[in-house]
């Protein structure tokens, strides 16, 4: 393995998933602005993210990771971004108010544009065009034109992503993360479901308890943790030429970080421990992901973990567990006595959404709510059997009432999802579907909070 690394060193390594750009000079230019901009975040940002996932990796913390599979410039808006947000704070405050643990908030959000493919095209009715990458690389719509990677996309997704970002800062640390609003975050369409109906209690008892510590003097103007939260930033970093051009020296300390977002992953598809995707990532210190698929094997982990943390460092390498919930039980085992076995420390989570999508008998890639949580408790009883911490979940959510998966306590059925299917990728939980997910990964993390964290104080 050549020690040496840069920001560029991945182009000298096996690459997958890669758009063809007919215009290299557009593309040039592309990246020469992108290398020209600010950075989005700042790598101290990066460093806390890191330090509360160590946290997560000691049992400490519980990690919520979730928005789009796709962002698009389509569904680019104030609202949209506001509706995510607010249902992550919901799902934070039903986490943490089940578990007592801290809840260490990551959206896949300001920056989540590419996507990998299972092809490299797509034929309709006999015509055959590039595959839809992502806004980043190409637009949806089944035309050449369209299809057509476009380098100047990538400027756009860089300027929507400032913008989101921007908009998520103001939320979280300009009052309307105030947990005296904790009322307000309900989304119209939720408020009248049973989730809605909990969660409306859940509100009313954080309401009481706020009047308690007001009275001991404990208020908004008093203490920032009522007033603000710390919201993170994430996608997955597929598009190499535009994180490269993002990743930058910092200051304080002379590290690379890729300052595209403040944690990146490894997609299930890119992650050959001696291509393109884990050169990129294993010089870059910002907090990272590994998708760990069904066909991950436990000396491909191994290999994994020593390339892209061989510091042993915890809270820089989340395993993200996108198992299916028919198949958890037999490949999650190994990999976490494997990791155990050597003695590495990473922070376990659980995607139950890329394992568990269907195709309806309407043509709509879906998925089943029931698989979904079924593959969590699983994810919650391996860890409970094997004594290892289940530290969080990875969900592809939206605040939007969208018909995208099927089920729920509204049993969305296949005959629904023409209704409001908006995803550009893969088929996401709508706000009130993400609500009873939180319910139910609360209670898991109880009962597993009572076995296995016994003794482990919530800070
Ligand atoms: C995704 O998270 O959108 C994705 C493509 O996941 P995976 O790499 O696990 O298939
Ligand atoms: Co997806």
């Amino acid at each position: 393995m050549s020690q040496k690394w840069e920001p560029s060193s991945w182009r000298n390594k096996p690459i997958k998933q890669v758009p063809e750009y007919r215009d290299a000079a557009a593309l040039a230019a592309a990246e020469a602005s992108l290398r020209k901009f600010p950075p989005l975040v700042f790598a101290g940002e990066a460093r806390t993210l890191k330090s509360q996932l160590a946290k997560v990796a000691a049992g400490k913390a519980f990690l919520l990771q979730g928005g789009d599979c796709a962002e698009s410039f389509a569904e680019f808006s104030a609202d949209n971004i506001r509706d995510t947000f607010k249902v992550m704070l919901q799902m934070a405050v039903v986490l943490i108010y089940g578990s007592n643990l801290p809840v260490v908030k990551v959206g896949r959000m300001a920056g989540q544009f590419a996507k990998p493919r299972s092809s490299d095209t797509e034929t309709i009715n006999g015509v055959s065009l590039p595959s839809y990458r992502g806004d980043i690389v190409n637009g949806l719509e089944f035309t050449p034109a369209s299809r057509e990677p476009d380098p100047g996309r990538q400027v756009i997704c860089y300027n929507q992503s400032a913008a989101t970002l921007n908009l998520l800062r103001a939320f979280a640390q300009g009052g309307y993360a105030d947990l005296h609003g904790v009322h307000r975050w309900t989304l119209d369409f939720t408020a009248k479901s049973n989730a809605g109906a909990k969660y409306a209690e859940l509100a009313e008892r954080i309401g009481e308890a706020l009047a308690f510590m007001a009275a001991c003097g404990m208020d908004s103007a008093t203490t920032p943790q009522i007033r603000e939260t710390e919201f993170y930033t994430s996608h997955e970093a597929l598009l190499l030429g535009y994180e490269e051009a993002l990743t930058r020296v910092d200051s304080l300390t002379g590290d690379w970080y890729d300052c595209s977002a403040h944690m990146v992953w490894i997609g299930d598809r890119t992650r050959q421990l001696d291509g393109a995707h884990v050169e990129f990532m294993r010089g870059i210190k910002n907090p990272i992901g590994l998708k760990a698929g069904p066909s991950m094997t436990e000396d491909e982990l191994l290999g994994l973990i020593d390339r892209l943390n061989p510091a042993n460092e915890p809270g820089r390498l989340t395993v993200i567990a996108r198992m299916g919930s028919d198949k958890v039980e037999k490949f999650l085992p190994p990999l976490l006595r494997a990791v155990e076995r050597e003695g590495r420390s990473v922070v376990w989570a659980c995607d139950p959404m890329h394992g568990n999508t269907i195709t309806a008998s309407t043509g709509y890639k879906t998925r089943p709510f029931d698989r979904i949580f079924s593959e969590i408790s699983s994810f919650f009883a391996i860890h409970r059997s094997e004594g290892t911490i289940a530290g969080g979940v990875h969900l592809e959510l939206t605040g939007k009432n969208v018909t995208e998966c099927l089920g729920g306590s509204r049993a969305i059925a296949e005959v629904n999802l023409a209704e409001r299917y908006d995803s550009h990728c893969d088929p996401r939980l709508n706000g009130e579907q993400a609500l009873e997910i939180a319910f139910l990964v609360a209670q898991a993390l109880k009962d597993a909070r009572g076995r296995q964290f016994s003794g482990v104080a919530a800070e």
